[in-house]
């Protein structure tokens, strides 16, 4: 499974992509407005940082004004996937874009059948939003599995990257089932690497080490 981190600050950014899990970025005007930054100066940025898929979100909302917000983006860098929301505009512009060979993902999927209008629109990536459907009291987990389902019964190579993740069990489970892709904030993806049985082990290694005066370099 492909990791991407969803957020736009670059020391954030930097400090996972040096330990080899950043796959890709996913921003959202939300997380540029958190970054108190220019959009197309932090994206720029971001690109420079990271070799995989940097998703950058248009907003306007006629295909047309989303087509040429899509043009512009995709000239910040070869690695930009242009992020449209999922309305009957945003999947025309998805059809545009994706046949002039750019990226694009489409964002705020919240249904199976949304998923399949992207993929037949040839997204590269479809973006459900797992979090906002637990809020509501509706499994975003099953959302992601009926993805999974009808993405292989049609052989669609549109990547599930699954999206709004909150919580370290939402990656495992997105694993499991499947997803290509999950992104989530950098706190979520160093949550990962904790265990209290991990802490407790290196602990008392730590303290034999000492008593046997262990000393490698
Ligand atoms: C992903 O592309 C979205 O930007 C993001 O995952 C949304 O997450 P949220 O529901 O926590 O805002």
């Amino acid at each position: 499974m492909k990791f991407f981190v969803d957020t736009a600050e670059i020391d954030a950014i930097a400090e996972l992509n040096d330990t080899g899990m950043v796959d890709g970025v996913t921003t959202n005007p939300s997380l540029i407005l958190k970054s108190g930054r220019d959009i197309l100066e932090v994206t720029k940025e971001i690109c420079d940082l990271v070799d995989g898929p940097v998703s950058a979100e248009v907003v306007a909302t006629d295909a047309d004004d989303m087509i040429a917000e899509g043009r512009k983006l995709a000239e910040i860098a070869e690695n930009i996937a242009v992020k449209l929301p999922l309305t009957w505009d945003g999947l025309k512009a998805c059809k545009t874009l994706t046949g002039e060979g750019k990226m694009v993902n489409v964002t705020l999927c919240f249904s199976a059948n949304q998923a399949l209008l992207a993929a037949k629109a040839g997204a590269s990536f479809i973006s459900p939003f797992i979090g906002r459907l637990d809020d509501m009291s509706i499994d975003g987990l099953e959302l992601i599995e009926d993805i999974r389902t009808i993405y292989d019964n049609y052989e669609f190579t549109t990547e599930i990257l699954a999206a709004s993740i909150r919580s370290v069990n939402h990656v495992q489970d997105c694993a499991k089932i499947g997803a290509d892709v999950m992104t989530a904030p950098p706190d979520v993806i160093k949550k990962l690497a904790g265990h209290p049985l991990t802490d407790k082990g290196l602990d008392q290694f730590l303290k034999d080490a000492a008593k046997a005066d262990i000393k490698i370099v």
